[in-house]
């Protein structure tokens, strides 16, 4: 049964108006003036309204306005005089869906009714439609089902102030999800902080978050704010959580739990309003487990928990919609001119493990963008991913000591070969950096960890003589 709300002064009008729905089934509300029309759709939420023009009280117009700014799903059809044709006419451009010119015919009314239902409800059924299967979304690209579930998780959490913790394996997404959900919060126009736990040195990261006080160590010469302070009224991401020694961690829970914390070197209380996000590629929960993440400090911020999806796992159409996103982006900065792939190229990205995901598939664009000509993709410019496989083999065979050695390195086949964890770890992220030519970014890329990581390792490693 649907809701109509009659708005008309002249009370036989509206006995008549009445009398011809009578038949419809429909919950008939009738009010006499525009006051009390405004009350009533915020209270009825009506599904159509039947709007006189002339009130005793207000233009119809005023009601129109209202309407179709804040009640779009409402179908309305303004009853005109013959001599306000013209009226009617300016009626439709405000929103109205359609006008029944005085006296009423009873079959026009019911018709214009019907129509104008359920020409909303088809919009709405559209508008549904679009929403479940969005091709972008935040700077976003993808219409995979994992996608969308990610898009309303993302939009659905941005309502509150609820933690969100982001889970994902390298270049899935993280800090572009972290991102929308500030920008779709009411504390967009407040600051976004991103606070890279990987990327700080142990010592400097407690007052990169809370600041210090001038004199608080040697070099701090003068007061300093944090992210802490700096984020109040908006957002602070951390990210790389699970790269935070565990002391600091112990300071943030206790931050997050009372909203307020204390600069380096300092004994006042600061209080902020700021509301967390934070993004790790680990498991979680295997950090927890290894004690490299609190688990208090886990469950604190685990509110929300949004996974992105490995592009494996996103099926083969949104490759193909990140790929061309990203030939014709990048082709516009490069001033090149491809427009497009073969379907080889295609085939071969559809199948290709992309262990960097969305961020190894833009930076493999970008480079065959950069060294070809031309308007397509073609297989034989594809020698970027090979010579990548290739040199992965490499790693194998012309590692100093050869490949067997490699093997029976890493795999120990007695009890008496087994080394220490730190050592094959070492052992693993140098052949990594040899096979990498040295180039500590693309090595830690194909890792899975942070650059930072292994600058890091290289210094303990020095310290305590393993190198
Ligand atoms: N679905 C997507 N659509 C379009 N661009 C994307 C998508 N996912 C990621 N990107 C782009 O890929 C790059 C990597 O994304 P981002 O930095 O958010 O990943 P990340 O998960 O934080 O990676 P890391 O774990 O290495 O820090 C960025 O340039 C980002 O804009
Ligand atoms: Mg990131």
């Amino acid at each position: 049964m649907k809701k109509i709300l009659i708005i008309e002064d002249e009370e036989v009008m509206a006995a008549t108006l009445d009398e011809y729905l009578m038949h419809s089934m429909h919950d008939i509300h009738i009010v006499q003036n525009g006051t009390d029309g405004i009350k009533a759709i915020e209270q009825i939420k009506p599904d159509a309204v039947l709007l006189d023009l002339n009130l005793p009280d207000m233009h119809g117009f005023e009601i129109l306005k209202l309407l179709h700014k804040n009640h779009k799903h409402c179908a309305v059809i303004v009853i005109t005089g013959q001599a306000s044709m013209s009226a009617a006419v300016d009626a439709m451009k405000l929103g109205a869906h359609d006008f029944v010119p005085k006296p009423v015919s009873p079959e026009r009314l019911r018709v214009s009714l019907q129509n104008a239902l359920e020409r909303v409800e088809l919009q709405e059924i559209a508008q549904n439609f679009e929403k479940m299967s969005r091709k972008n979304f935040q700077g976003f690209i993808g219409k995979s089902p994992k996608m969308q579930a990610v898009y309303s998780l993302i939009e659905n959490a941005a309502q509150s102030k609820a933690s969100v913790f982001i889970t994902g394996e390298s270049g899935t997404g993280k800090e572009l999800a972290a991102r929308a959900v500030h920008e779709l919060s009411s504390r967009a126009n407040k600051p976004f902080e991103v606070l890279n736990c990987a990327a700080i040195p142990h010592n400097l990261l407690e007052s990169e978050i809370f600041g210090h006080v001038r004199g608080a160590f040697t070099g701090a010469t003068a007061d300093r704010e944090g992210a802490a302070s700096r984020a109040d009224g908006g957002t602070l991401f951390l990210d790389e959580l699970g790269e935070m020694p565990i002391d600091l961690q112990a300071k943030l829970l206790r931050f997050i739990q009372s909203g307020s914390f204390m600069p380096v070197g300092d004994s006042r209380q600061r209080d902020v309003d700021v509301r967390f996000i934070c993004a790790t590629n680990r498991d979680p929960m295997n950090a927890v487990r290894e004690g490299l993440l609190r688990e208090d400090l886990y469950y604190r911020l685990n509110v929300v928990p949004v996974y992105l999806p490995p592009l494996r796992d996103r099926g083969a159409e949104d490759i193909k919609l990140l790929a061309q996103h990203f030939l014709e982006e990048i082709s516009r900065e490069e001033k090149k001119e491809f427009t497009s792939f073969s379907e080889e190229v295609l085939e071969l990205f559809v199948h290709y493990r992309w262990s960097g995901n969305v961020r190894e598939l833009e930076n493999t664009i970008r480079c065959i963008v950069v060294l070809n000509k031309g308007e397509t993709i073609e297989l034989e410019m594809m020698n970027v991913l090979d010579q990548e496989a290739e040199r992965r083999l490499e790693m194998l065979a012309t590692d100093a000591q050869g490949a067997q050695v490699f093997a029976d390195q890493f795999l120990p086949v007695s009890e008496l070969d087994i080394k220490p964890l730190e050592v094959y770890e070492r052992d693993i992220i140098l052949a990594a950096l040899s096979a990498c030519n040295g180039n500590i970014t693309k090595a830690s890329r194909r890792l899975d960890i942070n650059p930072a990581t292994i600058h890091r390792k290289q210094k303990q490693w020095k310290e305590r003589g393993i190198s």
